[in-house]
């Protein structure tokens, strides 16, 4: 494999054996020695409306070219108004007011300070704690880390984080109740009120969940009863509703947010990944109108702020993306080709008796591999059955993500997200299910 000779990158991978991607068209990218691979993730779930299209590239020079930057706090623009404005009607109703900043990270930081300053505004002083899930992924950053419940990311920072609660998953495959649906009355989302009553509702600002989860699990969807508890207890105790949707969002499960699905209103949105179709470096944190209004009439100004946030050139590129999904009905897409995907990888489960499960919505698709369908006992980690399969994959040309280490017990457990660019087609489909078909028959040999 090709690499770069002396290079001066800090890795994101320590041993640095990486191909160089030299260019990227629709669901393909290419490497150095010409090698094609499909996109299937997008990396982390960002690339949605595919590589390589100049209607996006030109809509950043244009902006650079007229005005590349000014500070969020001396100007507007008429890049951020239009793109906010537009952004503003496939939000679910109601929430309409749009914080851009750069990262997934910085917008759930973002909605983690403006539910304290709202709490704060409304005379609670004393409410800060964000409750989250175990096994949910929110960013990289201390407050998002403090929320999120992915057990080995938090470890090493453990004395640096917030001593924020976490309730558990609404992990059907493997209840963590050890109940089943709908007899299990969906206790997963009640759990919420006993934390909040534990901990002392007093103390509460916000619940964070990711509506439907991504890397941590591989795409697992809560029953259908479980938002609309989660909205009446948060109501119940005021508590903000906080709706990650950095990796569900914008069109990514065949509706513009993930929690459309179960039509619930949260009080918070982030979004990020797709939101610039993996362009340039962009996020942001919708909120309620109502919210902002209390804090600018008891604190006058929001206490945060980044560098880059509310970026004209970023906020250009983020309205070209939505006028191509307009355009092109990418949502639509997204919805009817995982439909398509979601069948062929269900085929695929029969063939295979490693396959414990598949699940997820649109083009956003995990599947769960076990040692034995009947006890869902997972590989031993030590076999590294995900990293295998990714890796025989990309020898055969296809790019997939594979899930965070541990989704059973935080030490072992498998699986693989397939999110590819809504632009796909059914037969491009069909080469991914191939690709999957190839590995799979090899990884069974070899066990
Ligand atoms: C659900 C979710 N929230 C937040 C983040 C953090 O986003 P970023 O990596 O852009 O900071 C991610 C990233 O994978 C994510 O999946």
């Amino acid at each position: 494999m090709y690499q770069y000779p002396d290079g001066n990158v800090f890795y994101r991978k320590l041993d640095g054996n990486l191909p160089l991607c030299v260019r990227g068209e629709g669901i393909y990218l290419y490497d150095q020695e010409g090698n094609k691979y499909i996109d299937g993730t997008g990396g982390p779930l960002c690339v949605t409306i595919g590589h390589g299209i100049s209607e996006i590239a030109e809509a950043a020079k244009a902006q650079a070219e007229q005005i590349a930057y000014v500070h969020g706090s001396q100007f507007t623009t008429l890049a951020i108004e239009e793109f906010t404005k537009k952004l503003a009607k496939v939000l679910p109703s109601g929430i309409d007011k749009i914080y851009p900043v750069g990262s997934g990270s910085e917008a759930n930081e973002t909605a983690l300070k403006l539910a304290r300053q709202y709490q704060l505004s409304l005379g609670n002083s004393q409410r800060y704690k964000v409750i989250g899930r175990w096994f949910s992924y929110h960013g990289s950053t201390l407050g998002s880390l403090s929320m999120m419940g992915k057990v080995s990311f938090r470890k090493p920072y453990l004395p640096l984080l917030l001593d924020f609660p976490h309730i558990p998953a609404p992990y059907c495959y493997r209840c963590p109740f050890e109940k089943t649906y709908p007899q299990c009355k969906i206790l997963c989302a009640r759990f919420l009120e006993k934390t909040i009553e534990l901990e002392g509702p007093e103390t509460i600002s916000a619940f964070i969940a990711e509506p439907i989860i991504g890397s941590t699990l591989g795409a697992v969807v809560p029953p259908k009863e479980y938002y609309r508890i989660i909205r009446e207890i948060c109501d119940k105790y005021n508590i903000l509703f906080i709706a990650d949707e950095v990796m569900s969002g914008y069109g990514r499960t065949g509706k513009w947010f993930a929690i459309d699905h179960w039509e619930v209103v949260p009080d918070i949105i982030t979004m990020g990944k797709g939101i610039s179709g993996g362009y340039v470096p962009l996020a942001a944190m919708a909120v309620k109108k109502e919210i902002v209004d209390v804090i600018k009439e008891k604190s006058e100004n929001f206490v945060h702020g980044y560098t880059f946030s509310h970026h004209p050139v970023s906020s250009a590129v983020g309205l070209a993306v939505l006028n191509y999904m307009e355009k092109h009905d990418l949502v639509e897409k997204s919805a009817a080709r995982g439909k398509y995907l979601y069948e062929k990888l269900e085929e695929l489960k029969e063939e295979f008796f490693f396959i414990g499960d598949v699940r997820g919505k649109g083009l956003m698709i995990g599947i769960e591999f076990v040692k034995d369908k009947d006890s869902k006992i997972p590989f031993p980690r030590k076999f590294v059955l995900k990293e295998k399969i990714q890796k025989k994959s990309f020898e055969k040309g296809l790019y997939i993500y594979s899930t965070t280490t541990g989704m059973v017990d935080g030490i072992n457990g498998d699986g693989i997200i397939i999110a590819p660019p809504y632009i796909i087609q059914e037969q491009e489909i069909d080469k991914i299910v191939d690709i999957l078909k190839e590995v799979f028959l090899e990884i069974e040999k070899g066990l």
